[in-house]
């Protein structure tokens, strides 16, 4: 984990999470694997995909590493503890390897990308290596590290998007899932590593997103999040794209109003948003459809113009308030969250206060915060000096998050007396007694269950009665 993060679960450091297995009858697959993921939402969509294509060609999942006969573990680079984190973790698939004579070790996702065939002349277990756009060709590079040879698939595609693969969900809630919509990143923010191990930006066929979604209702499932690194920058042209003859162009907002059009039942949220791509007409969108949740995750990374611009971020201090500004105006009572990134190249005293008086402005609600990790390639680590000392870094970092932590507080103590729409996830971490949901805003609620009939996946009115810094806590409203 980092050193530093909110209270909130954060999405880059979710821990290793195994898949439920797909069978209980041992026998009835060739081969079992195991995978473990790392990083981004993104990457955990990814090992649905993968466990989907291994399930085709007979391979079972298993929760448990030691009944394995294959382990994958997919990975994240976007800072250096990530990657630590791996390696560790290899380390620990050594001892079971020793055990087990057969047993193949597989890297998957970013790192395998970032480090390519090298991986396997630093860590001797790893028998296979593969990036995120070759995630096709596992089952034929499975079959020759059986053979007793390394096998490597770091090809990036301008194309692929896995449209026609359904995800297998066994490790879901059943009540939310996540819907890759774009692939790959154009941005080159200089500090990240993205655009190196996920490729050029790619938008997945409309057609294919829509019926994932209605599948996924049909299934039972009551929220869908749409992801991309860029997600309004999506872009998608339907019918004859040579001759633009009955062709039709799809932006983020009518992805969005086709997937809220599914069911007022089916909440719809969507991450990450750039904020110089956030159109007024995605904003006009979510305002019009209730079930589009009112959260916007829209991360700033710096309060300072100056470093903004040394991080090739595009926007300037006063354009992303305005934005801001905007989003309030449109969507009253809209959730804001952001990312951080404190002691970036050049940081200077007066850049982290600025950071320190755009998050008062924008009163995020929460925030993912880091302190910088120079990533090997990235425009950063080639153009500028990490010259900020690592204690400084820190610091700064840990004054965000006092702030942050005050704000999360402020919040959610504007909500006692207000009453909510929650979706029902399930049992509360702490009492079977008490139910777990979120409201459309994305905050978390926990509230006695009493003797009504309810389930999880039910919609519940919510009053607000008192809170902590993380948890909106209430009583349900008949
Ligand atoms: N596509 C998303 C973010 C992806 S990475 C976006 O554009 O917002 C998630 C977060 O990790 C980033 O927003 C940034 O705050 C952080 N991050 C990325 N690279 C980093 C680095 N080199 N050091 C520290 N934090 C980093
Ligand atoms: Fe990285 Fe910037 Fe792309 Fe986000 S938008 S993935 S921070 S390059
Ligand atoms: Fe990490 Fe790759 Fe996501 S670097 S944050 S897993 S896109």
């Amino acid at each position: 984990m980092l050193d530093y993060v909110s209270d909130k679960v954060q999405d880059e450091t979710r821990q290793g999470e195994a898949f439920a297995p797909f069978a209980n009858d041992p026998n009835q697959y060739k081969k079992r694997f195991y995978i473990e993921s790392y990083g981004c939402q993104m990457n955990f969509a990814d090992s649905e995909i993968v466990a989907s294509i291994l399930n085709k060609e007979g391979f079972g999942a298993t929760r448990n590493v030691e009944e394995a006969d294959l382990i994958f573990i997919n990975t994240c680079s976007i800072r250096e503890k990530a990657e630590q984190t791996v390696r560790k973790r290899l380390t620990e698939f050594r001892r079971l390897k020793k055990q087990k004579q057969g047993m193949l070790v597989g890297v998957l996702g970013c790192m395998a990308e970032r480090l390519k065939a090298k991986f396997l002349e630093e860590e001797k277990l790893v028998d296979i290596v593969v990036g995120p756009d070759a995630y096709r060709s596992l089952p034929g590079l499975v079959t020759e590290a059986e053979g007793g040879q390394k096998a490597v698939n770091v090809l990036l595609s301008r194309e692929e998007t896995y449209a026609d693969i359904s995800p297998v969900r066994l490790d879901s809630n059943g009540v939310s899932a996540f819907v890759s919509i774009m692939r790959g990143c154009n941005n080159m923010c200089s500090f990240c590593v993205v655009p190196f191990t996920r490729g050029r930006e790619r938008s997945r066929d409309a057609e294919s997103i829509i019926n994932e979604c209605n599948e996924l209702f049909e299934k039972g499932y009551k929220e869908v999040t749409l992801l991309g690194q860029n997600v309004d920058s999506y872009y998608y042209t339907v019918g004859s794209q040579e001759s633009g003859v009955g062709s039709q162009n799809i932006t983020f907002a009518m992805l969005l109003e086709m997937v809220a059009n599914i069911s007022p039942e089916l909440r719809v949220r969507f991450s990450t948003s750039h904020p110089k791509d956030i159109t007024d007409e995605v904003l006009h969108t979510m305002a019009k459809y209730e079930n589009i949740c009112n959260y916007i995750h829209l991360p700033v990374q710096s309060g300072s113009t100056r470093i903004l611009q040394l991080m090739n971020r595009t926007y300037t201090r006063e354009w992303y308030m305005a934005k801001i500004d905007r989003i309030r105006e449109i969507i009253p009572g809209c959730g804001i969250s952001s990312d951080f990134i404190t002691g970036f190249c050049t940081e200077t005293e007066e850049d982290h206060k600025e950071t320190l008086s755009i998050m008062e402005y924008s009163k995020y609600d929460y925030s993912y915060m880091f302190f910088y990790s120079e990533r090997p390639g990235t425009l950063a680590e080639r153009r500028y000096d990490d010259d900020i000392p690592l204690e400084i870094k820190k610091r700064r970092l840990h004054e965000i998050v006092q702030v942050q932590n005050r704000l999360s507080f402020e919040s959610n103590k504007r909500d006692i007396g207000k009453t909510f729409t929650i979706l029902i996830e399930g049992d509360s971490k702490k009492s079977d007694q008490d139910w777990m949901g979120r409201s459309s805003e994305g905050k978390v609620f926990v509230f006695p269950k009493e003797s009504y009939e309810l389930k999880k996946g039910d919609y519940v009115m919510v009053k607000v009665e008192n809170c902590t810094q993380g948890t909106l806590l209430g009583k349900i409203i008949n």
